[in-house]
């Protein structure tokens, strides 16, 4: 297990995490990793850390460059777990090491570790030399925690992002030309909207810092290392945090007796007939963390349910209280669901969704199966409201 040099003295020392499914409650299904950075100039530097489980592999792999007690700076871009979990141990093999954070990422690690380590706070703009290298800091709060900064190697012209830019992406590949890039491109939109979605105004002025810098390589701390489409990926998340729609509607539900299926497809079919690119998702089919992805670029989002004991499904629930925690603004809503006597979950959904500050341009509802009859008059109401 050995370290990946990215540039001359400059070292992936991370982790690969193949069987991750679930980052809570985010389905992971290409795995990830937690990359960890080691910078070996006259004072050796190491950016961020791995899982704890996987403490292990950084170590092996840091060991494969230089003796882990010759650390003399540790930096800690963001305090979650993912990227902490390592820190007592290094901390440990390398006792001299200074560790440098934010002020809210110092207050964040000794509430996780309690430990007397030797702290340095950084501000944005401030630097620290460690020879030949001057590392600047970036204060980025909220992507994707209050803690978070940007650690930038000038020289080189490293920008070291931690969650920003990230995939969720096990590979043994680590450069973004040695691996089918739309996967890449897929996986980080999957990331911005179910991690980074509702920190659109804060990702901005991350932006804005980045456009003054110049790069030539972005290492996140997870996933692929970009070099080849730098651009790229800088022009997309401009696009997300711009929260830019297309012509396009999610139409998500969940179903009892296949009644509010069968409006689904007639809301579909009005959204298709109107030149819009459709997706329809049955929560028992689709993960939610995949139709928020669907949804990023989304001008609808039309949610279903049957009423179930003067409620909602489950399944429907769930999709809306992630909805509600990613917040994503300037949609238009409608909302539908089959009944057979209460019929409370049109009400309910429109509820939660206004809540959400949603426009709720259309709900309808149908008692029990419905006839052709109340499939044509559900197709009119829809596509008057589409317009
Ligand atoms: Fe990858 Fe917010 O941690």
């Amino acid at each position: 297990m050995k370290a990946i040099e990215i540039k001359k003295g400059i070292y992936w020392v991370g982790a690969i995490d193949w069987d991750l499914r679930n980052f809570h409650g985010y389905l992971t299904q290409r795995g990830s990793t937690y990359n960890a950075y080691l910078i070996v100039d006259e004072k050796i530097t190491l950016i961020d850390t791995v899982k704890y489980y996987k403490t292990a592999d950084m170590m092996k792999r840091i060991c494969s460059v230089i003796d882990p007690a010759k650390i003399d700076y540790v930096i800690s871009n963001h305090v979650e777990m993912d990227h902490s979990g390592a820190l007592p141990a290094i901390m440990e093999k390398a006792p001299n090491a200074v560790l440098i954070a934010s002020s809210n990422g110092e207050k964040g690690l000794r509430r996780h570790y309690n430990k007397a380590w030797d702290f340095k706070v950084m501000q944005s703009g401030d630097t620290l030399n460690t020879g030949k290298y001057n590392l600047q800091f970036v204060l980025t709060p909220m992507v994707h925690w209050p803690d978070n900064m940007l650690t930038y190697l000038p020289e080189e012209k490293i920008l070291f992002s931690n969650d920003a830019f990230g995939q969720h992406l096990a590979s043994s590949e680590r450069f973004d030309h040695q691996y089918p890039v739309d996967i890449i491109f897929q996986e980080a939109e999957k990331y911005y909207a179910n991690i980074v979605l509702p920190y659109a105004n804060q990702v901005n002025k991350a932006l804005e810092a980045a456009a003054g810098l110049s790069i030539e390589v972005i290492a996140p701390s997870h996933g692929i290392v970009w070099r080849k489409h730098i651009s790229e990926i800088l022009m997309r998340y401009k696009k997300w945090a711009g929260n830019e729609t297309g012509k396009k509607a999610v139409i998500i539900f969940d179903t009892m007796w296949e009644s509010t299926t069968r409006m689904a497809e007639v809301i579909q079919e009005c959204f298709d007939d109107k030149g819009y690119s459709t997706r329809l998702c049955h929560l028992q089919h689709h993960h939610i963390s995949d139709v928020i992805t669907d949804i990023i670029d989304a001008e609808y989002i039309c949610v279903g349910s049957p009423t179930l004991n003067n409620n909602i499904l489950p399944t429907v629930a769930s999709f809306m209280s992630y909805l509600k925690g990613l917040a994503p603004a300037g949609r238009k809503a409608m909302a539908f669901g089959s009944y057979g006597w209460g019929g409370q979950s049109v009400k309910i959904l429109s509820a939660m969704l206004e809540e959400m500050k949603i426009e709720v341009v259309e709900s309808h509802r149908i008692q029990y199966i419905p006839a052709q009859s109340d499939l044509d008059e559900l197709q009119e109401k829809i596509s008057a409201a589409i317009g």
